[in-house]
């Protein structure tokens, strides 16, 4: 019987499968000004985050502070060796779920995007490739090769599967909206000729078959077949144009920031020069935007790629190695994502866009819609030359060098990307004293009888390449031959000279060490040490040890590791030669306390650890101390100064290699950073004559609550005498805040503001950490502060000098100098 009941029942019905559709399926389209997300219009805000570089435990707290920071999407590579380590089989659990990452990122309300590549790059060990591809015969990578292509195949749709399971697409109702195949190729498919364009190809219809109901895109491929989009990677993007005028213009990675290799220096992009290009970029029809990195994080275990790539990650990213806000780089990106935001409606939909150049690098763009509504931006290119503009009815403005203002309506500044209203924050690295006092060490020496005795289980008649001994299984391989003489007259005091593809190499002749030698740069170097043979037969044993596997370039894979080619010879007196190159070699993979596994809490063997005094100086030595958990929610570091080279294990988990004995160059670092002007590496570095990491993050979700181990495996000689633990805190916080812009004020992980060092509101001079007043300010500054901040984890509000019981009218005082004429607020504060 059909009673009201039941109809109005039915529609109920009717109606919610039409709500869980409407909330399942995302359908994701664009044309050229616009990604159109449910059929809604959207300029789209993305940060690189990557899974594996830092702690499931952490992931929350970083989407989270992402989706504060403005951002609509986080996007990470899928890293292809660490899924598969070993060939068909699969390893997703730990912080390799990167479906529960994308639910996570799902469950805070962002999109995701999914880098399958396979190739990465991403500065990681042989660019994500498993080392067994290498292995497969005839195989050649990242081209038109039968063998490559069916492997990239499998893993591409063993990826899809998983996530098309856990209905991750858009398309199924998950959070990823865009997906990318290959990485960058563009840049170096020259090398590869015609069949690298006929890979392009077959990589386009292989990604497209695998119907995922959202678009793909491509980095850097000018010839990226349609419909796939190929997009832009750099330091800036504003001049790119996709290959397809109703393609969206991408910017699939703004690199906000650097990576650092062992023996360099730290490099910092500006808060300011990051919002240049990412407002220049949205000034010339952009519509996505992606932080390379947002959070740059770690390289656990032995993830760093190669050559040289350091543990830490950080990339001066908006969200530090550790997960603290980097400021005002975090701050000022948000403000700018919410200016242009502002303009959404208008840039996605215009109708009208209009340069209009003003001079002297000064250019004013408007976008006008069906309405009439407008929304500008007005940029200054110089990067010298500060620009005062007069337009009339939309105002006057004062745009300094190298800067963009955002105009909401054409006539109302909301952002300029040099003008830095968000706080700084000074981080300090306090000792903990509970973890660090009294920490005795344990010790032992590698074991290494048998590499002393020449003895390994591999034998041949030539040197091999490293990593196909290896299988990258461990950094290192030992390489051991012997040579008999009998006369030792030539032999007394000659030389053994190795020419090795890299990347250090340690020598010992008879068991008596001879030394160690690396490569400056991570690539072939030789190898020169005295030696003294003795009559009859003498061992020579060499340890070669690999630093991150290459992951750049045309045939990087292809790149040589290890004593490959030699030669090995023995020059003796009157420059008689032998060359033992050819002789009898036997190799052993890996160190014996690796495959004891004395880094662990549970080695496969008991370990005698020597508690008598340590030794200091000398390679190939493990230390082992106890350490309490710092106190608190501050992420913790290490602090490994005055070590050599090795690798630093918690509780047997790896916080990833040290180099910390390296020490960088002493010129080159600068206390001021000019923002303006194309960026490089070399600009605003910090970091002279240190080593180019000290610290190493020891996540809190790989302590226990009580006591903890450290173990090191020191390979070319230190001291752990001042290893210490530390946490990372908000010591000082400041703003400058003009008029009319919002102060926010935050210390960090649940700390509060103690005290307000410094409050002028008028025209204060200096900055953070060194801030004086100036000419005038409001009496009630300091007051007005402490009565909003103290006691508090963060205070803000918009800046009016009503507030402040300021009502003198400086501006019309000062029209000349407009900037200085508009009063602000300084502040400093402690946490
Ligand atoms: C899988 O990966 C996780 C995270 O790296 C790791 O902890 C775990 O040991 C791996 N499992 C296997 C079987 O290798
Ligand atoms: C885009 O503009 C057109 C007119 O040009 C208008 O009809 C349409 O509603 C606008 N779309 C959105 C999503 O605002
Ligand atoms: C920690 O130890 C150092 C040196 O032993 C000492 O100077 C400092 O005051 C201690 N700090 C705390 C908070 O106990
Ligand atoms: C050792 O001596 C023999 C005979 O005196 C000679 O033939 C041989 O070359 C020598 N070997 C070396 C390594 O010098
Ligand atoms: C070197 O050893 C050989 C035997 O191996 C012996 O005949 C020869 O006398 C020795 N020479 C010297 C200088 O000791
Ligand atoms: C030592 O070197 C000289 C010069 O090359 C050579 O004449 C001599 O034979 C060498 N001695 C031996 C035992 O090889
Ligand atoms: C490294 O290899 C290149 C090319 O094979 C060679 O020209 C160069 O001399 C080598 N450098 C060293 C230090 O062996
Ligand atoms: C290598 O070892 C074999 C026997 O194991 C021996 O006959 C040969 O002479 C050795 N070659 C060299 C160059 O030492
Ligand atoms: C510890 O090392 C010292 C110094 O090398 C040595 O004398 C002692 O025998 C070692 N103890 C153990 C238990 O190995
Ligand atoms: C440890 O620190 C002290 C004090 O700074 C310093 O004198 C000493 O050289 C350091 N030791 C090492 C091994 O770096």
């Amino acid at each position: 019987m059909f009673t009201m009941r039941s109809l109005s029942h039915s529609i109920i019905l009717l109606l919610s499968l039409i709500v869980l559709y409407s909330c399942t399926a995302l359908e994701v389209k664009y044309d050229s000004n616009a990604l159109i997300i449910n059929g809604e219009r959207r300029l789209i805000f993305s940060g690189a985050i990557h899974y594996p570089r830092s702690t499931v435990d952490m992931w929350p707290d970083l989407v989270q502070k992402a989706k504060d920071g403005g951002l609509d999407a986080i996007e990470t590579y899928i890293f292809w060796d660490r899924h598969e380590q070993v060939r068909g089989r699969y390893n997703f659990s730990g912080n390799l779920d990167f479906v529960k990452f994308f639910k996570t990122i799902q469950e805070a309300g962002l999109y995701g995007i999914i880098r399958i590549g396979p190739y990465s790059c991403a500065e990681w060990n042989y660019g994500g490739f498993p080392v067994w591809l290498h292995q497969i015969p005839g195989i050649e990578m990242r081209t038109d090769n039968a063998a490559y292509k069916n492997e990239m195949q499998i893993f591409v749709t063993k990826i899809i599967n998983v996530a098309k399971e856990a209905n991750l697409f858009a398309s199924q109702g998950g959070p990823i909206i865009l997906a990318q195949i290959e990485n960058e190729y563009g840049d170096i498919m020259w090398n590869f000729k015609e069949p690298g364009k006929a890979y392009i190809k077959w990589a386009a219809q292989m990604a497209l078959a695998q119907n995922i109901g959202v678009p793909w895109f491509m980095c850097q491929q000018n010839d990226a077949p349609q419909p796939i989009i190929n997009t832009c990677n750099g330091y800036y993007c504003h001049n790119f144009k996709p290959n397809n005028p109703k393609s969206p213009k991408m910017f699939t990675e703004n690199w906000i920031g650097w990576f650092q290799k062992w023996g360099e220096r730290a490099p910092h992009r500006t808060a300011e020069d990051s919002a240049y290009a990412v407002a220049r970029f949205f000034q010339n029809g952009g519509v996505f935007n992606n932080y390379y990195m947002y959070h740059g994080g770690t390289n656990f275990g032995r993830t760093s790629g190669g050559p040289y790539i350091i543990t830490s990650y950080d990339y001066d990213a908006p969200i530090n190695e550790y997960g603290n806000l980097n400021q005002p780089k975090y701050g000022h990106l948000k403000f700018l994502h919410e200016a242009i935001k502002l303009g959404e409606k208008v840039l996605t939909n215009y109708t009208s866009r209009n340069d209009k150049d003003l001079g002297n690098g000064i250019t004013l763009t408007t976008y006008t819609n069906s309405v009439g509504a407008r929304f500008c931006f007005l940029s200054n290119d110089k990067d010298n030359t500060d620009g005062n503009v007069d337009l009339q009815n939309d105002g006057k403005y004062f745009v300094p060098a190298w800067s963009v203002t955002i105009l909401d309506g054409c006539n109302k500044e909301v952002f300029n990307t040099a003008k830095v209203n968000s706080q700084t924050s000074i981080m300090e690295k306090k000792i903990d004293n509970s973890s660090t006092n009294k920490l005795t060490w344990a010790w032992i020496m590698e074991p290494k009888k048998d590499t002393m005795n020449g003895r390994g289980s591999i034998k041949a008649h030539q040197l091999l390449e490293q990593k196909e001994l290896t299988l990258d299984a461990s950094d290192y391989l030992w390489y051991m031959t012997s040579v008999d003489i009998n006369d030792t007259s030539n032999w007394s005091n000659a030389n053994l000279h190795v020419e090795t593809s890299g990347h250090t190499l340690h020598g010992y002749v008879n068991k008596r060490y001879i030394g160690y030698g690396h490569s400056q740069f991570g690539n072939n170097f030789t190898y020169e040490k005295q030696v003294s043979l003795k009559n009859g037969t003498n061992i020579i044993t060499l340890l070669s040890a690999t630093v991150g596997l290459a992951n750049y370039g045309a045939r990087f894979d292809e790149i040589k590791t290890g004593i490959s080619d030699g030669p090995v010879k023995l020059v003796g007196q009157n420059s008689v030669t032998i060359d033992l190159s050819t002789g009898n070699w036997s190799f052993k993979v890996g160190l014996n306390g690796e495959k004891r596994r004395f880094y662990d809490l549970q080695p496969r063997s008991g370990v005698a650890w020597n508690t008598s005094s340590y030794p200091t100086g000398k390679p190939l030595t493990w230390y082992k101390t106890q350490f309490k958990s710092p106190l608190g929610p501050n992420p913790i570091v290490v602090d490994l100064q005055g070590l050599g080279k090795g690798h630093a294990w918690v509780n047997g988990k790896s916080i990833g290699r040290y180099w910390t004995s390296w020490i960088t160059s002493t010129a080159g670092c600068s206390d001021t950073c000019d923002y303006r002007g194309n960026y490089k590496k070399e600009k605003c570095n910090t970091g002279c004559a240190s080593p180019s990491q000290r610290w190493y993050h020891v996540p809190r979700s790989f302590l226990n609550d009580d006591m903890n181990t450290l173990i090191l495996f020191e390979e070319i000689g230190g001291n752990p005498q001042n290893v210490s633990f530390l946490t990372e805190t908000t010591k000082t916080i400041c703003a400058n805040v003009y008029e009319g812009g919002k102060l926010e004020l935050s210390c960090q992980n649940g700390q509060v503001i103690t005290s307000i060092n410094f409050a002028s509101f008028g025209n204060p001079q200096g900055q953070c950490g060194s801030f004086k007043k100036g000419s005038w300010e409001s009496l009630n500054s300091q007051s007005m502060m402490e009565t909003s901040c103290i006691g508090k984890t963060g205070c803000g509000f918009t800046v009016t000098r009503d507030m402040f019981g300021v009502n003198l009218d400086p501006l019309s005082a000062s029209k000349a100098s407009v900037k200085d004429g508009i009063p602000r607020l300084a502040v400093q504060a402690t946490c």
